[in-house]
């Protein structure tokens, strides 16, 4: 385990009480050794003076050396000083406290060979007789002769301890007093880096830093304070910085029309936008940060995202098309899938080419119906051509009834060219409406339909159709619309009407109006159509009867030129119809602003 640092109190408190230890220490060792030092200098001083005076009553007494040693034992025997009388040769003649004869030659205690050499000898020992510590000095007398003083130390041991005592005494009462500056000048010293760390924590969080206003505060601190401040400033511009640039980018992911995923390295899904989780399926509670298989459900894309993942370096880039869901939710996706192969990210951004796709096959389609359309009036001009080639020209009656079909053929084929064209110049001007509404006229309704109401009256006459109106509009019905256009689109639907309803039947052309629109619409009371043809009438080259429709000369191409005309003008064009209850086709179109 790793030991923790120690607190800045800590550190302080520690350190103040370990400087007053030594110091104590060191004083009390100091105070010890001097006091030593001066007890030994004033026991030396007595010894010596009484040497001295020892000396002076050996060499003036008159008494024999005999009678020294009794008179030494009778004066000096309880006194703390003990006296020793000593022969040039180291034998002891005379001494205070101890018997002679026990005691041994003394000319090799350093204190005694000193005087000889010097003329005094100082010496500190342990007795072994007495058992403590002796001082002794000892001086040479001018007949060669030692008289020697000593005296024991244990008086100094007694001062010491009592001295060591009151030291120890002091101590405790410097240590409490010591303990509890050091504690408060600890605290004093660390509170406001305290402070400071804990506002620099939440700097972290991006907080702004509060600076310290407290005079007491140290000047280092101050400036750290300030220091911590400015960064802090700066730290913030910087998060405002990145924030708005990710609320920018996030914004950007969400208003994009292309789906964007990010897988990283450990397969976590780490951003997705919108427009993903609707193709893909993919509610938006679902949280990000999660493994990607588990959100995306498709296999297919799984794949793709395993084979970047897997990253041989081959395979940084793919490009695929995926086909997601069936029938009317099919969804067609072009992804263009890349590897990062640094921290090993993935990304895939994901257009839907479903409309695309279907433009591209109707496309495809309409050209295969055009050609084949084409081909059979070609086909059958061709045969009745090389059939009067062979001989049939010669012929009066065969020649006029074949060249009536070959007119009728070419005639057709030029409505079906005209139609086609017809078609084309609407998809043109539907793909470019918003700068193209210059053909656009402000017409009136009213005088408009019955204009082209007159126009059909022969026609219907033609196939025995009795064609009514029934207009009823506020005066001045105004509207705007591309007059040749949508005149177009009501032929074709009267066209159908009085030729599809059969003889006798009744078609009638009429308008309404709503607040805000004006219907038109034409009813017939003819076969009907089917509901299941409903979807699809309005698509290219759909027909319910074929042969019917042909020989009728139409191409196919009528409601289909209808349904874009209307939806140019911004409107709407429903049927209602059942077989056997007649057809009623709706245009509504909205009245100007
Ligand atoms: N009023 C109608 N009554 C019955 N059938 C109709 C009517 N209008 C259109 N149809 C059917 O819808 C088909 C498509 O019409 P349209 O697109 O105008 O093509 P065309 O008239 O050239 O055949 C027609 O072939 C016909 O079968
Ligand atoms: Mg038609």
């Amino acid at each position: 385990m790793k030991k923790s640092n120690p607190s800045f109190f800590a550190q302080i408190f520690f350190s103040i009480m370990g400087l007053i230890l030594v110091l104590g220490v060191l004083f009390s060792l100091n105070s010890i050794i001097h006091l030593r030092r001066m007890y030994f200098a004033s026991v030396r001083r007595e010894l010596v003076s009484t040497s001295e005076a020892f000396s002076r009553i050996y060499k003036e007494s008159e008494i024999s050396l005999f009678s020294m040693d009794s008179l030494l034992k009778k004066q000096y025997h309880d006194g703390g000083i003990r006296y020793t009388l000593i022969q040039p040769d180291g034998q002891v003649i005379a001494d205070s406290h101890n018997d002679i004869d026990a005691m041994d030659n003394h000319k090799t205690r350093p204190e005694v060979r000193h005087a000889f050499a010097s003329g005094w000898g100082y010496e500190v020992r342990f007795s072994a007789t007495e058992g403590v510590h002796h001082k002794y000095v000892a001086r040479r007398n001018n007949d060669g002769s030692i008289t020697r003083t000593s005296r024991p130390l244990d008086q100094l041991l007694d001062s010491l301890w009592s001295y060591t005592a009151s030291l120890i005494l002091l101590f405790l009462f410097l240590g409490g007093v010591g303990l509890s500056l050091s504690f408060f000048l600890s605290r004093w010293i660390s509170r406001p880096i305290e402070i400071l760390k804990n506002r620099a924590e939440k700097l972290g969080e991006g907080d702004v830093f509060t600076p310290l206003a407290d005079r007491r505060v140290s000047r280092e601190i101050m400036d750290l304070s300030r220091i911590l401040d400015r960064a802090s400033q700066t730290l913030k511009k910087r998060f405002t910085s990145v924030r708005t640039h990710k609320d920018r980018l996030r914004t950007i992911l969400s208003e994009m029309i292309e789906g964007v995923v990010a897988v990283n390295a450990e397969r976590e899904l780490f951003l997705i936008n919108s427009r993903a989780r609707q193709m893909l399926d993919i509610s938006s509670d679902t949280s990000q940060g999660r493994e990607y298989y588990k959100i995306i459900r498709h296999i297919e894309i799984q794949q793709i995202i395993d084979t970047l993942l897997a990253g041989d370096s081959v395979q940084t880039m793919i490009h695929e098309e995926v086909t997601l869901g069936r029938g009317e939710n099919e969804r067609i996706y072009r992804i263009n899938g890349k590897a990062l192969l640094d921290p090993g990210d993935v990304f895939l951004v994901i257009h839907d080419i479903t409309a695309l796709k279907r433009l591209e096959n109707m496309r495809r389609d309409f050209a295969g119906n055009v050609s084949h359309e084409l081909r059979t009036p070609l086909t059958s001009i061709k045969g009745f051509v090389e059939t009067l080639k062979d001989g049939a020209i010669t012929d009066p009656v065969q020649s006029v009834r074949f060249l009536t079909i070959i007119d009728e053929e070419v005639r057709r084929l030029n409505t079906l060219i005209e139609d086609i064209l017809t078609l084309s110049r609407v998809e043109q001007q539907e793909e470019a409406l918003s700068d193209n509404s210059a053909d656009t006229e402000r017409v009136n309704l009213c005088d408009f339909l019955n204009e082209l109401y007159g126009l059909y009256t022969d026609r219907a006459k033609k196939y025995s159709v009795d064609l009514r109106k029934d207009i009823h509009l506020a005066p001045d019905p105004l509207v705007d619309i591309r007059p040749g256009l949508f005149s177009l689109a009501v032929k074709n639907l009267l066209d159908n009407a009085v030729k599809y309803s059969g003889e006798n039947a009744v078609v009638t052309l009429r308008a309404r109006e709503r607040q805000d629109e004006y219907i038109v619409s034409v009813q017939d009371t003819g076969p009907g159509i089917d509901p299941v043809h409903h979807d699809r009438l309005f698509e290219r080259f759909y027909r319910v009867d074929k042969s019917r429709s042909r020989h009728m000369g139409g191409t196919g191409l009528g409601l289909s030129i209808v349904k874009h005309i209307v939806s140019l003008h911004g409107g709407k064009i429903i049927l209602e119809s059942e077989p056997g209850q007649g057809s009623i086709f709706t245009i509504t179109i909205h009245k100007p602003l």
